[in-house]
């Protein structure tokens, strides 16, 4: 498996096939196993450097990859595009063939996800999506690898996301959910639906691997049952300007008590995280025993690690 992995970018879970994102998702566990053993440095990459261009701000994404980047040997550069000739108008293309020759392997954050797709184009090193408008699929491991821990299986989870169903996380968990087979379900307004390539893809996947996706505008019938709520933010990066009529449409989709309540007992609430309390969740909720944010967020390292682990060369 690892051999047909490295070189590989990962720019979304619709490239991996549910054999390689289980290989990832039991790597990441094995890396969290060593990490608390002690064994925090796993020396596979000594002298490589990682690139980092991030057009946004990150927490969790930066700092889980600079970490595990080191913990594997290698050293990073951390850019923004201003600070580049990206800035000054080089173009992505040429950006991606220099510095490809160079570095070891680049992970992007970015506006539009086709900035991506061109880099790695040119890159001769794997690109790692570390955002984008269309999807988060270094989140989504994470939140899989927590949901296995929390639940004990990864098969059937029942998972139903709350909120903007065309954003990135959304996007990212039908993906990763049909290739573990998932029982997602997807709340959202009309009009916020996901896109027609990630539905099709779960289906079509879903076949082989009994995911079953659900999209609804019926926060009862989606989240009845679930072993998991989770939501996101109602204005992603980048959104700003629709912040007002947002704020507006999404407001009866809030992750509150009452919402839980409608779940049951069995579910867990999650988040990516930076959350926006008092709007998408209340404190009692993401505060509550029954809320796994943190844990997903430490996850970030150890499946950073596997990423980085597997696919750099
Ligand atoms: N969840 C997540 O990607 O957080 P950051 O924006 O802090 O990286
Ligand atoms: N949907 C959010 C995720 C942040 C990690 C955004 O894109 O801003």
């Amino acid at each position: 498996m690892i051999s047909q992995l490295r070189g590989r970018s990962l720019l979304t879970w619709l490239d991996y096939t549910p054999q390689e994102v289980t290989f990832l998702l039991n790597l990441s566990r094995d890396m969290k196993e060593r990490y608390y053993l002690g064994e925090r440095v796993v020396n596979v990459h000594q002298g490589k450097t990682l690139l980092l261009i991030f057009e946004k701000p990150s927490t969790r994404t930066r700092v889980s990859l600079e970490v595990a980047a080191w913990q594997l040997g290698m050293r990073t550069i951390y850019s923004n595009p201003q600070e580049l000739q990206l800035g000054r108008g080089e173009t992505i293309e040429d950006t991606a063939r220099v510095v490809s020759r160079m570095v070891d392997g680049v992970a992007a954050r970015v506006f539009s996800h086709t900035t991506l797709v061109r880099f790695a184009q040119y890159s001769q090193v794997p690109v790692i999506n570390a955002l984008s408008d269309e999807c988060h699929p270094t989140q989504v491991l994470a939140d899989a690898l927590t949901l296995w821990e929390v639940k004990g299986r990864v098969n059937g989870v029942k998972v139903a996301f709350v909120g903007d169903g065309n954003n990135n996380m959304a996007h990212s968990l039908i993906a990763i959910g049909a290739r573990l087979g998932w029982d997602i379900r997807i709340v959202a307004p009309k009009g916020y639906w996901p896109s027609r390539r990630y539905v099709e893809d779960a289906e079509d996947v879903g076949r082989r691997t009994g995911a079953v996706l659900t999209v609804t505008d019926s926060i009862e019938e989606g989240v009845k049952g679930v072993d998991a709520v989770y939501t996101d933010v109602w204005v992603s990066m980048g959104m700003e300007k629709e912040a007002e009529e947002r704020m507006r449409i999404f407001k009866p989709y809030q992750v509150n008590q009452s919402l839980m309540n409608m779940a049951g007992e069995g579910a867990v609430f999650m988040h990516c995280l930076p959350a926006h309390r008092g709007l998408e969740v209340t404190d009692d909720v993401i505060d509550s025993p029954r809320s796994v944010v943190w844990q997903q967020a430490e996850n970030r390292l150890h499946t950073a690690k596997a990423i980085l682990a597997a696919l750099i060369r």
